[in-house]
């Protein structure tokens, strides 16, 4: 299997992520997505836009602010239990998640068989006491305590009297609080649903594992509102999570093999949540979460309704009832998706590394070669197909090196197909088409061209 070196090694080369501020020193747990990054995250927001916003017709999206009222995480709960267990190396001071300290010594003591996710902070800490538990770096660790997540800035000019802000530790609380706003703007009925897409905060203390936990993340958040005396929530419920499931096996092509649910214990799960599973993929360094989905009840609409004194309840106009709607909520973070995408697309051949990505998502769908790149009959029409193509795709063009190299580098970053301008395409107008997967060659017309890529990405 491609470990996660291997990947950032290939982000890095190949423009899709670079660590931030590299040339001070990097920043922990922060990343820049580079040309083809950027354009495999875009396309991997598009596609969970369109399926979920656009496709549906019970679905629309919003677009929230990251800095939000204070009080808005007051009634969320974040300011008073948005917290990880944090411990300290005594000697190095390095920080760590307890957590993730007992998963990591459960690893090398199998036979301890216990459930971290159940633990309570004092008994994590009793825990690490007993079986002597060590930071990474083999010397003693100070007993957990709770450290909050959301990173706090300031309002205002004036040292003193400035305000404080949070930026926003999820995009779901921009949804409730305009949950009034979505009902009086919208010809919107129960059961309905709000999604966003927007980057959240998260001062987490566990690091190293490249894009899979960062400090600055995009989440695509769904909260689905409805009504639980008419609308029994397992069934919509479970209907979420196979949309979830079929996103992630057909959108972005994973195996069905490297994805499983999780069902959240009863200790784990938040005391709002009256069901919570994961959506875990099996990523290099094993299952982890990649997509949460929670039934929250109407916890957030009632706690905003008395937090802002606002009336945040729904009135069905069939029968005049009046009530605060449920909510399922399926949140993913975009970052992991990208992460996912990578890991199950990177293969590793005799003689190549091709990223198998679903050509959907792929940054180029096509690129387009003169044979030779000093004779400039094959050039222009190699230009002119690639002009014409470019009003369709995403289109790459390559003239340098041997046409072998060219394949190789276009392997490497996931372009499905490549267009090769040569002799026979002057006399008879047609070009070699080659697929990234199977490296099959074969003779399309150039009249076809554009219609042929359009059937494949279908
Ligand atoms: N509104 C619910 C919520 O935010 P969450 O499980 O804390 O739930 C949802 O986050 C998703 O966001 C996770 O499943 C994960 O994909 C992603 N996520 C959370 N923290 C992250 C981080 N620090 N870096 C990258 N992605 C993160």
């Amino acid at each position: 299997m491609v470990t996660l070196d291997e990947i950032a090694s290939l982000c890095k080369r190949r423009g899709f992520v670079y660590p931030t501020s590299e040339i001070y020193g990097g920043l922990m747990s922060s990343y820049d997505y580079g040309p083809l990054g950027a354009e495999l995250l875009r396309n991997i927001k598009n596609a969970w836009w369109k399926t979920f916003v656009q496709d549906r017709s019970d679905m629309v999206g919003i677009d929230s602010q990251i800095l939000l009222h204070p009080q808005t995480w007051v009634a969320s709960g974040h300011v008073g239990s948005f917290s990880d267990p944090l411990v300290e190396d005594t000697v190095t001071h390095k920080r760590y998640r307890a957590d993730h300290l007992i998963e990591a010594w459960q690893k090398d003591h199998p036979e301890a068989n216990v459930a971290v996710e159940d633990l309570t902070i004092d008994q994590m800490a009793e825990f690490m006491r007993v079986h002597k538990v060590e930071s990474p770096d083999g010397n003693p660790i100070s007993a957990p305590k709770q450290f909050n997540l959301l990173f706090e800035t300031k309002l205002g000019v004036v040292e003193g009297e400035k305000a404080l802000l949070y930026l926003r530790g999820e995009t779901a609380q921009g949804i409730f609080t305009n949950f009034k706003n979505i009902v009086n703007s919208n010809r919107v009925t129960l059961p309905f649903g709000v999604g966003q897409i927007g980057k959240s905060f998260r001062n987490e203390i566990t690091t190293g594992q490249f894009i899979f936990r960062t400090l600055e993340l995009e989440q695509g958040e769904i909260e689905y509102f409805f009504d639980p005396e008419t609308t029994p929530w397992e069934e919509l419920f479970n209907s979420w999570k196979d949309s979830m499931w079929k996103f992630v096996t057909t959108v972005m092509g994973i195996d069905e093999t490297h994805i499983r649910w999780r069902k959240h214990t009863d200790k784990e799960r938040s005391h709002y949540s009256k069901d919570t599973y994961d959506l875990d993929y099996l990523f290099s360094f094993g299952w982890k979460e990649l997509w949460g989905i929670a039934y929250r009840t109407d916890y957030d609409l009632t706690q905003q309704a008395k937090h802002s004194g606002a009336d945040l309840s729904y009135v069905d106009s069939a029968t005049g009832r009046k009530f605060i709607p449920h909510v399922i909520e399926p949140a993913v973070g975009i970052n992991r998706l990208f992460l996912m995408a990578m890991t199950e697309a990177y293969v590793k051949e005799e003689k190549r590394i091709v990223l198998k990505l679903a050509p959907k998502i792929a940054p180029y769908k096509v690129a387009v070669f003169p044979l030779v790149a000093n004779k400039p009959e094959l050039a222009d029409k190699a230009r002119e197909i690639y002009t014409e193509l470019k009003t369709h795709f995403s289109v790459a063009w390559d003239d340098r090196g041997n046409i072998g190299k060219r394949y190789l580098s276009q392997d490497e970053i996931g372009t499905p197909w490549c267009v090769t301008v040569d002799y026979a395409t002057l006399e008879d107008g047609s070009v070699t088409v080659r697929d990234r997967d199977t490296t099959k060659q074969e003779r399309i017309k150039v009249a076809d061209l554009t219609a042929y890529f359009q059937q494949k990405l279908v």
